[in-house]
């Protein structure tokens, strides 16, 4: 008889090659490519009954319907009827969600069809071109000239397709994109999330011209255990987009090191040594420029090295313990109440964490854009970065397993050269049971089979609100660090119940993924009033209270969050109005009184850790 785990299993393995099979292998270092940029206004049809895809009877339209969406939208003549068109009338940024662009997409649930026309005189010379999406939530149904290029699904995840070159043409190409953000019970987030629906193509799209044989992906990292060795063992790998008899050449030129091994086939590991390697850490993020050639193609970028491991109850960063003084982020800009998706709005982000003297960022619930982790690598953040397995999922559904292994693997593998990103979280809130722990445990050992260089977590529950609190979640037996969502005194009870409660020690280390209280900006009040600064104020008081009572596994903690953000959940009408207030910023970016509480515990942590 097989274990539930085992069907799960096997049946999400053959999931993820069929769903892989659909899409081409991720092309990583974007922003160091040969790119041509299609950010910038699209054109978009709002299609809530699906006319685009679907004919009157509701029957997948013939590719060749003219009236499908992705199919031209110039009349031949003038007595062809069309009764679809796209025009300068209705345009989109891309990047950047629909719902903060227009009143009428702000709770819109559905599909819009985008389209981009662009020329590309470009005369290729053994080169492929590719299209690349930094995410677009929900699904991507992608079209060029007519032409299906592929379908992705997952909001926060880049994917990409190849364009064959037969296809482009030097005028007027268009390239159009079905975008579907409706919730989905079978999908990875379901169908119940505390943070806003954003829909649209979130996030950069670019044009990757590579060589035939391109350089596809590469891992270099420090081996492990190697920090404290007077020469440092650096290791990885490069994997090419086909098979290649040559070379391939490893240079990190501040470190005089020009490694060239040979490849007769589509990959090849490497090791490299120094004895002048300065290592990543939160208080010195040094990063180094590495290079990477065959001879045919060439990619570079910043990249830190570093080691991170459990050791006991500790966490150790290069052989030293650290204190997470986190911060939860969602990957929103509350004054203009949109996704985030750029630089600049990366370096205000991280500037708001800066300034609350943090040196970790819980990036929730969902992978965020790359400019968050590639900042955090320069400005010395540690990094949680999380798939959406959010609450209840359908646990029992192979195809579900496959789609969160497929968001596991996509997210891994744009960031596993970020020195920054240290965890790799593979769910928030999960409700217990037989079914969800088969289903978090084979997310969990996937993690590690990606990437075993990193820690594995979920944010766990812990109920009760007096006594000894002792984590019971059986998950825990599968991640590294027992990372705990707490909230007593907001969710239950009042900040004082923090006094009657005493945390149990566990062997592995223990981290506060999540505290917090909501509080309206420029609310103010006796403490015991809830919704007012004050309180939350309070709240942090009697937490940092209780904090200073941990046992010696305490890791630290990522309060929930850093900025006011949108939830069509949180319906006060005189206190919420579609926000959900747990922020320590609010919703103009002002810092609440509880900033301040919660600034003087990380100064004194960072006095007591030294870093
Ligand atoms: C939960 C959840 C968050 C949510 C928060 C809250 O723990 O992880 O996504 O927003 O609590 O209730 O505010």
């Amino acid at each position: 008889m097989y274990s539930i785990r085992g069907v799960l299993y096997l049946g999400a393995f053959l999931m993820v090659n069929i769903y892989s099979y659909a899409q081409n292998s991720l092309i990583t270092n974007i922003p160091n490519r040969n790119t041509i940029s299609l950010n910038g206004k699209w054109q978009y049809i709002i299609d809530p009954y699906e006319t685009g895809f679907l004919d009157y009877r509701f029957e997948e339209r013939n590719p060749k319907d003219k009236e499908a969406y992705w199919n031209s939208d110039i009349p031949a003549d003038k007595t062809d009827k069309l009764e679809h068109g796209y025009s300068n009338k209705n345009t989109l940024y891309v990047p950047g969600d629909w719902n903060s662009q227009d009143p009428v997409f702000l709770y819109y649930e559905g599909t819009v069809w985008y389209k981009k026309s662009f020329d590309f005189s470009t005369s290729l010379k053994n080169e492929k071109v590719f299209v690349h999406f930094g995410a677009v939530n929900y699904k991507a149904d992608v079209y060029l000239n007519g032409v299906k290029l592929g379908m992705h699904k997952g909001g926060f995840t880049p994917f990409n397709f190849e364009v064959p070159d037969t296809l482009l043409k030097p005028k007027n190409n268009w390239l159009v994109v079905k975008v579907d953000n409706k919730r989905m019970k079978d999908e990875i987030p379901t169908l119940n999330t505390d943070w806003w629906n954003y829909g649209g193509i979130t996030r950069d799209v670019n044009l990757v011209l590579v060589p035939d044989n391109f350089i596809q992906d590469y891992n270099i990292q420090l081996q492990k255990g190697a920090y404290d060795r007077p020469e440092k063992t650096i290791e990885g790998w490069v994997k090419l987009n086909a098979p290649l008899k040559g070379n391939v050449t490893i240079t990190i030129p501040e470190l005089n090191i020009k490694n060239q091994v040979a490849i007769n086939g589509d990959s090849v590991p490497f090791v490299l040594r120094s004895k002048d390697l300065k290592l990543w850490s939160t208080k010195s993020p040094t990063l180094y420029n590495v290079i990477i050639s065959t001879g045919i193609d060439k990619v570079e970028e910043k990249i830190g090295f570093r080691n991170v491991e459990v050791k006991g109850d500790q966490v150790l960063l290069n052989g030293i313990r650290v204190f997470f003084r986190g911060i939860c982020i969602h990957e929103e800009i509350p004054e203009s109440m949109r996704r985030a998706y750029s630089y600049k709005d990366a370096v205000y982000l991280l500037g708001q964490a800066k300034a609350l003297n943090a040196n970790m960022l819980r990036l929730a619930h969902y992978p965020h854009n790359e400019n968050m982790t590639r900042v955090a690598d320069s400005l010395g953040f540690m990094v949680w970065s999380e798939i959406p397995v959010y609450w209840t999922i359908e646990f029992g559904s192979a195809e579900v397993l496959a789609k969160a292994q497929k968001q596991l693997q996509e997210m891994i593998t744009r960031d596993r050269n970020r020195a920054s990103v240290i965890i790799w979280s593979v769910g928030n809130e999960t409700p217990p049971g037989d079914k969800r722990l088969a289903f978090m445990s084979t997310l969990a050992k996937n993690a590690k089979q990606l990437d075993s260089t990193r820690l594995v977590a979920a944010a766990l529950e812990n109920f009760g609100l007096n006594g000894e609190q002792v984590v019971q979640d059986e998950l825990g037996k599968f991640t590294d660090i027992i990372a705990v969502n707490q909230y007593i005194g907001w969710y239950g009870g009042l900040p004082d119940n923090c006094r009657n409660v005493k945390w149990a020690y566990n062997p592995k280390p223990m981290f506060f993924s999540e505290t917090g209280a909501e509080a309206v900006g420029g609310l103010y009040g006796d403490s015991a009033t809830r919704w007012t600064e004050d309180f939350q104020e309070w709240y942090y008081r009697e937490q940092v209270a209780m904090m200073k009572r941990m046992p010696p596994n305490f890791l630290g903690l990522s309060p929930w969050l850093l900025n006011d953000f949108r939830s069509p959940r949180r319906n006060n009408p005189e206190t919420q109005e579609g926000w959900n207030n747990k922020g320590l910023y609010d919703q103009k970016g002002n810092k609440k009184k509880a900033f301040y509480v919660l600034k003087a515990y990380y100064d004194d942590m960072e006095k007591k850790y030294d870093q």
